[in-house]
């Protein structure tokens, strides 16, 4: 099948957008050129010579010749006028903006169908790791039970340099955006919203769901302590911020993010830095587990870099999943193994959220409760007027 000849309109020029660039020209058997680069800043320096670059995005939009839209900036408003204003001029689009994606998936959809133009989003997910087409092709036809993963490079960077290497958070931050592994506002990691929007395409192509981020919980590493570091250490355990999604028993889909204790039978152990690692549980294959690096220029252009090559041959994702009717349990019916900190004076009020108490244990300050509760009552807890709590899930992998 001969190959499209492509002409990118590239939106961006930040880390990925300028990873693109250069991977792109250490790739000379691909059929493509970027035609014209859209940023916002006319003050910045660019490392490339000023007349690629246009600040109106209809130089890009507008111009016929340009048969694909990358969009590359950190602003998911503006990311969705563009890439719905490109869908719906029939260009093909390629982004990697998770928030876009995770907020405006309905209409994104429907701008597809009705254009009969693909979008594609492969760096949108765990940047370097093919997650989204194996979900979308190879996993077609075993039945999904689960998948499991580490879905954000920076917080997984920041949990490895503070507990492994003693690092302070404030200084495994800074690294983390140095390096570009963090988003341009930090929260969006820290306090697991990146994780949550990643769950969120996630779950469309492992299930076909449609969710929004409103629907789906999710807690992030900003109330991890030194009590959960010095637990950690004692029992040889990591701390990660764990992503999941699996169907019960009641064939329905439990989809949540939050920090996790991993031990050591966990193949997300050994996931370290800013490697991202997804654990695929199917019910004739067992296992199969997914690592790369989550994170940075050049890992997430090449992720874009393959959406691109595969728009040069036509194609599109099928979401065929989305016939099948899978839907979301409710919180009541959702029971999660916790381990829960809080100030000792708390306890007895602390029990009665619990289904069941596996351990109790307590400091001068601090009273630790290990045992299950639903995410209904762990919701409920969360909005006690508790100071200086904490929890994470605890790993049941043996
Ligand atoms: N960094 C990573 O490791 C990573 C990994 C996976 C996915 N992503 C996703 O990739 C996307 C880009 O991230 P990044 O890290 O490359 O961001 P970045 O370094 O902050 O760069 C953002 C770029 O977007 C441009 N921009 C912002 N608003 C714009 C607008 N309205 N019109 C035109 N250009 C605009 C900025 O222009 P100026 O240059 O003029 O300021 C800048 O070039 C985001 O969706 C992010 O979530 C990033």
């Amino acid at each position: 099948m001969a190959r499209k000849k492509l002409n990118i309109g590239l939106f961006g020029f930040g880390c990925v957008g300028n990873g693109l660039y250069e991977v792109l020209h250490k790739t000379p058997t691909m059929h493509a050129t970027i035609h014209k680069i859209c940023v916002k800043d006319r003050q910045k320096k660019r490392p490339i010579s000023m007349e690629h670059f246009t600040f109106r995005p209809e130089d890009i939009l507008d111009d016929p010749n340009i048969n694909v839209v990358v969009e590359l900036i950190d602003d998911s408003e503006a990311a969705f006028h563009i890439v719905s204003a490109a869908l719906s001029r029939k260009k093909a689009v390629v982004s990697a903006n998770k928030k876009m994606l995770a907020e405006r998936f309905g209409e994104l959809l429907d701008l597809q169908k009705k254009n009969k133009v693909p979008l594609l989003y492969e760096a949108a997910t765990c940047a370097s790791i093919p997650v989204i087409r194996n979900l979308e092709e190879y996993y077609n036809n075993d039945l999904l039970e689960s998948i499991e993963g580490i879905v954000n490079g920076s917080t997984n960077y920041i949990l490895t340099k503070t507990i492994a290497e003693n690092l302070s958070y404030q200084q495994a931050l800074q690294q983390a955006q140095a390096l570009g592994f963090a988003e341009s506002n930090p929260t969006l990691d820290t306090a697991g919203w990146d994780a949550k929007y990643k769950l969120i395409v996630l779950l469309l192509h492992a299930f076909g769901i449609v969710t929004l981020p409103q629907d789906i919980f999710h807690f992030g590493i900003e109330r991890i302590g030194e009590p959960e570091i010095k637990y950690a250490k004692e029992k040889g355990l990591k701390i990660k911020l764990v992503a999941h999604a699996y169907r019960n028993e009641a064939g329905k889909i439990v989809a949540f993010v939050a920090p996790q204790f991993v031990n050591s039978h966990n193949r997300l152990f050994g996931v370290d830095e800013v490697f991202n690692g997804v654990v695929a549980k199917t019910a004739f294959a067992d296992q199969q587990f997914f690592v790369g690096k989550g994170a940075g220029a050049y890992p997430t252009a090449s992720a874009v870099l393959s959406d691109i090559s595969a728009l040069s041959y036509d194609y599109k994702y099928e979401y065929r999943k989305m016939q099948m009717p899978t839907t979301l349990e409710a919180d009541e019916n959702i029971v999660l193994p916790v381990y829960f900190r809080h100030q000792n004076k708390d306890t007895e009020n602390i029990k009665r959220y619990f289904l069941t108490i596996d351990e109790l244990f307590s400091t001068p300050k601090y009273a630790y409760t290990n045992g299950s509760i639903t995410l209904q009552n762990l919701k409920k807890l969360m909005v006690q007027p508790l100071t200086e709590w904490s929890f994470l899930i605890r790993d049941e992998h043996v």
